[in-house]
């Protein structure tokens, strides 16, 4: 029997092979991104069960582990009324409305549709989202958990407010481009725990790796915008932001390793704690987030993040050494830090503490981020600021900044940098976001508002 493709002249034959791969290819596509419009998942109880006011209080709670409100507010607007733009390398990505308005926001929605945005990426409508919104990570809460977050969502005060459209270059933000992204990146991906570890850590995984989105940030990026797995920790470059993630599981960056546990959730609570602070978009993270979960949540997630760290220790021999300078870059350096930083910071960098011990301004000889092999995040803090957060624990990050500003002979300073004002109510805007300078900022000028961007499109 003779074959159709028998005596086909090669260039047509091959021509035929390409046409029928990308036909395959593109209802691999299709499927994989639509195919449950065929098969429904199971567990699609569409009715939305009458929630409890543990399971609404819950949601609130956990919405606050998952940072929502910070990206689904626009400043000064109101709370997760969305609007605000997310700056990706592609263009701009505009976060949605989730108050219950029945038009504009998730008023109509089921349970089941939100859980397939939380968990698969897809509107109610199966509109495929911009990964801007860290789905990959949500993806990896349970049913329970999004069902609590729906829960609450439904109590705020319905907003008319519609989702301004995504301003990404063509074709990145079209449909097919996402599904094909999302075919090479995305995968529904539950908490999968580890029987060999206790509770505490697996808690501390489930929150780091879902709801916290982590990795978000701490994972490196690839040219087509994608992060790591949801449980990388290895460290990334922000991309537009422009700050560096540090790697969590290399203690000469994150020092993770050699922190005793509870100073590592101090430091995830306030944001300060004897060896480090947290700046930039971490302090945010700190401030919306970090410093509203319960003790016994930020404790699960020390244990988990030290153990990571602890797994990959390398020996003290790996640690960087310091590049060579020309002997003018240094004696210019030596200047600029006698006449700007020195005050502060103490003549030999050694920083100083309180009369009871604490640290009034850190100590910049051995810190970590000094040392750190990429130097963005300096330049950054210096530059722009990028101050603690002011959190209940600490509640003035800069009151020493403030009272040594007052001084006779650097008025501008104070007037650069009022005290701290608590944040964490909604809408507000945080040091990093008004562009608050470092109290030895080169600039003095507030550059325009910068947004934390966890995503990309
Ligand atoms: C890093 C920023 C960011 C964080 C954090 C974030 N979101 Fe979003 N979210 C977005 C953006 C941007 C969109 C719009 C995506 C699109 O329209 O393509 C979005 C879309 C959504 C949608 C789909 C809405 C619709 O109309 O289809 C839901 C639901 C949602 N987010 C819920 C949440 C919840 C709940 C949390 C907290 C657990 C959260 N988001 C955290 C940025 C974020
Ligand atoms: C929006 C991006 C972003 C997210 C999300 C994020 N981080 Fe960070 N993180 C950063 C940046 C940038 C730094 C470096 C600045 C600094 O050291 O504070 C950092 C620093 C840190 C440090 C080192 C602090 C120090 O100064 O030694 C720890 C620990 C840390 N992050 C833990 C976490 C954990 C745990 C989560 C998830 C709950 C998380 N981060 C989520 C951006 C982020
Ligand atoms: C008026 C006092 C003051 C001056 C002057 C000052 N700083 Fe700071 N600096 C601070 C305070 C306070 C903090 C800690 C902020 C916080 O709590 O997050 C800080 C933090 C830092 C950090 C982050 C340390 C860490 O562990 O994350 C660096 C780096 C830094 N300063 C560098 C400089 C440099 C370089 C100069 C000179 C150009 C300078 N500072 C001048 C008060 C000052």
């Amino acid at each position: 029997m003779k074959r159709p493709w028998q005596g086909m002249h090669p260039v047509k034959r091959l021509g035929w092979v390409t046409l029928i791969s990308f036909a395959l290819l593109a209802m691999g596509v299709l499927w994989d991104n639509w195919g449950d419009l065929v098969l429904p998942p199971k567990n699609t109880a569409t009715e939305t069960p009458q929630a409890s006011a543990a399971q609404i209080e819950q949601g609130r709670y956990l919405s606050l582990a998952g940072n929502c409100m910070a990206c689904h507010t626009t400043l000064g607007g109101t709370p997760f009324a969305g609007g605000r733009r997310i700056d990706t390398p592609f263009g701009g990505v505009f976060s949605s409305n989730l108050t219950p308005d029945p038009v504009t926001g998730v008023g109509r929605w089921t349970a089941q549709d939100f859980w397939q945005a939380m968990h698969r990426g897809r509107s109610k409508t199966g509109r495929l989202l911009a990964p801007a919104f860290p789905y990959n990570h949500t993806s990896v809460i349970t049913r329970q958990d999004s069902d609590a977050i729906f829960a609450w969502l439904n109590t705020l005060p319905p907003v008319v407010q519609a989702q301004p459209a995504h301003t990404l270059v063509w074709p990145v933000g079209t449909q097919p481009a996402l599904a094909v992204w999302r075919s090479l990146f995305f995968e529904p991906s539950p908490f999968q725990a580890d029987k060999s570890q206790t509770d505490e850590w697996n808690q501390g995984a489930y929150l780091v790796q879902g709801l916290g989105h982590c990795a978000a940030c701490h994972s490196p990026r690839n040219a087509l915008g994608a992060s790591g797995p949801v449980s990388d920790l290895s460290g990334g470059l922000m991309p537009v932001v422009n700050w560096y993630a540090p790697n969590l599981t290399r203690d000469a960056e994150s020092g993770l390793a050699s922190t005793p546990v509870n100073e590592i959730a101090r430091l995830l609570r306030t944001g300060g704690s004897a060896t480090a602070q947290t700046s930039g978009p971490m302090g945010e993270v700190v401030q919306h987030s970090l410093q509203h979960l319960k003790e016994t949540d930020l404790q699960a997630m020390a244990v988990y993040l030290q153990s990571r760290a602890q797994s990959t220790l390398q020996p003290a021999s790996a640690a960087a050494k310091p590049s060579r300078i020309s002997l003018q870059v240094a004696t210019q350096g030596a200047k600029v830090y006698e006449r700007q930083c020195q005050q502060c910071h103490g003549e030999q960098g050694e920083g100083i503490k309180t009369a009871s011990g604490e640290v009034a301004y850190p100590a910049l000889a051995g810190n970590r981020a000094v040392l750190l092999k990429d130097p963005t995040n300096l330049v950054q803090l210096v530059l722009y600021g990028g101050y603690g957060p002011a959190t209940k624990g600490h509640p003035r990050p800069f009151w020493y900044a403030a009272r040594r500003a007052g001084a006779p002979g650097s008025r501008h300073r104070r007037r650069a940098h009022p005290p701290a004002q608590p944040l964490g109510q909604p809408g507000e805007r945080s040091h990093a976001l008004t562009g608050q300078p470092h109290p030895g900022s080169a600039r003095r000028l507030t550059p325009g508002p910068r947004l934390v961007n966890c995503g990309t499109a």
